[in-house]
């Protein structure tokens, strides 16, 4: 159930000013944000019927320090776990979606591309292709029976979407298996009718068939309860087009051609030994980023199959790099982002966006902030238009002097069926989810 506001960004054209000794840190005003929200919605009486059924962290439990880390429920005997599908409205039907196959490539491509998410002022929507959600969806011991699609019986066209595929992620000392929810999707058509919660249920279901008992999603809006929330940075690189298109104003005093040359980037990497990810650098990329990830709190434990899975360059899928030392030929450090275009609604020059999303990064001798330079350049030599960041990981260190400007949404980050006692700081999370 990925989300990051599609491509709001909206970042004023004018340098972000240096951090102020004394200014509270950006999570710290995300973490006062989010306790804004949730005091707002109790005051309101909003209630999560669904949510409030599900073993996840609830609101009354926030700041229960007596509660244990870990799962929330134990696992049931499989026994016990439903075998059949959970009821649909009767005009509907469950499929399950062969994600091998081209044709139901484009069906799914299609209904994400009309349906998924928007920003909130509605200019941009994502637009996975097709080749991207079949990487996404078949990661090493996938399940098909996670990829579910929801058909109208009569017309066969489908109407509803969402997946599950399996990953082992590390929170503090303990691996747990778990699956990643994402590309939860209603049509437009079709909301508001507590059809989600089915999906939502459904999936967990199948889930549980695999002896899974975990997982974790991200979404735009704030549910029960987030482990963490991030915000996304979006760094310009075709300043013009971002204008053009309202990604972005033109910042107080600026002027166009003054704003090209604050983003102008040079055409050449100033990193020596900066190339290309090959199938050989796998194992050194295992051990680089293992050994990276395991600072953080909650992280994937990657091995040498998923690096080559996630992280091998794929045509306009996903772009990754490393630092061979010239001397010693040692891989010392690792950049990588994937490619996640939006549609631009209803304007008369441009229909895409082109969006690199910073992906998982390693700094071990390059110093982040020129690592991070040399991946913008590749990126605007590539011709995306913009370079979005969570502020995950070391990232922060970077955004601002590298002109990222904050965005307007956020990303809230969530675990179901364990519990984190404390929620975390951006900074304290290894993990990226598409
Ligand atoms: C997200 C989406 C599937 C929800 O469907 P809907 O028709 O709006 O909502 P429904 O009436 O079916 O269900 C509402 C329930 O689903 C929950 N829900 C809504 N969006 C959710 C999300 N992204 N993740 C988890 N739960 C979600 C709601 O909180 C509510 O449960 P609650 O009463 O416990 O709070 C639909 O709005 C959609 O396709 N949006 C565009 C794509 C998108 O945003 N996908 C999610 C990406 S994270």
């Amino acid at each position: 159930m990925v989300d990051s506001n599609a491509s709001s960004g909206a970042p004023e054209e004018t340098p972000n000013p240096s951090p102020d000794g004394n200014a509270p840190s950006d999570s710290d005003l995300a973490l006062d944000n989010l306790a804004r929200k949730v005091q707002e919605s109790l005051a309101l009486g909003k209630r999560h019927k669904f949510w409030e059924s599900q073993p996840v962290g609830q609101f009354k439990d926030i700041g229960d320090t007596s509660l244990p880390e870990g799962p929330i429920e134990a696992p049931t005997p499989l026994s016990e776990v439903k075998q059949e599908p959970y009821n649909l409205p009767n005009p509907y039907e469950w499929i399950t979606c062969d994600m091998d196959s081209e044709e139901m490539c484009i069906e799914v491509y299609t209904l994400l591309t009309n349906n998924y998410v928007e920003d909130d002022e509605n200019m941009f929507r994502f637009n996975y292709s097709k080749e991207f959600l079949q990487w996404a969806l078949r990661p090493p011991g996938y399940f098909k029976s996670w990829h579910i699609g929801v058909r109208v019986k009569n017309s066969k066209k489908l109407v509803a979407f969402i997946t599950g595929i399996p990953a082992r992620i590390r929170v503090r000392d303990e691996i747990v298996n778990m699956a990643e929810i994402n590309f939860l999707c209603v049509h437009k058509k079709l909301r508001s009718k507590r059809l989600a919660p089915v999906m939502i249920k459904e999936v967990t279901r199948r889930v549980h068939l695999e002896h899974i008992w975990q997982a974790a999603y991200t979404a735009g809006i704030v549910l029960p309860t987030p482990i963490s929330t991030c915000q996304y940075w979006h760094r310009s690189l075709n300043p013009k087009k971002l204008i053009d298109v309202g990604f972005s104003r033109l910042g107080a005093r600026m002027t166009m051609s003054r704003t090209i040359k604050l983003y102008k980037l040079p055409d050449t990497t100033a990193t020596p030994g900066f190339r290309k990810m090959e199938l050989h650098d796998v194992p050194a990329v295992t051990r680089t980023i293992r050994k990276y990830l395991s600072q953080f709190i909650v992280a994937p434990d990657f091995d040498d199959n998923d690096v080559e899975h996630w992280l091998l360059p794929k045509e306009n899928v996903v772009d990754s790099y490393v630092v061979e030392c010239p001397e010693t030929h040692e891989i010392t450090d690792f950049c990588s982002f994937y490619t996640l275009p939006s549609s631009i609604l209803g304007n008369q020059s441009y229909s895409t966006l082109k969006a690199a999303y910073s992906y998982y990064n390693v700094s071990t001798k390059t110093p982040l902030l020129q690592l991070m330079n040399d991946a913008l350049i590749v990126a605007k030599r590539k011709d995306y238009d913009v370079f979005n960041a969570l502020d995950v990981m070391h990232n922060g260190s970077f955004l601002k002097e590298l002109k990222f400007g904050p965005g307007d949404g956020k990303l809230h980050y969530y675990l179901y069926n364990y519990r984190i006692k404390q929620t975390l700081k951006a900074s304290e999370l290894g993990l990226v989810l598409l």
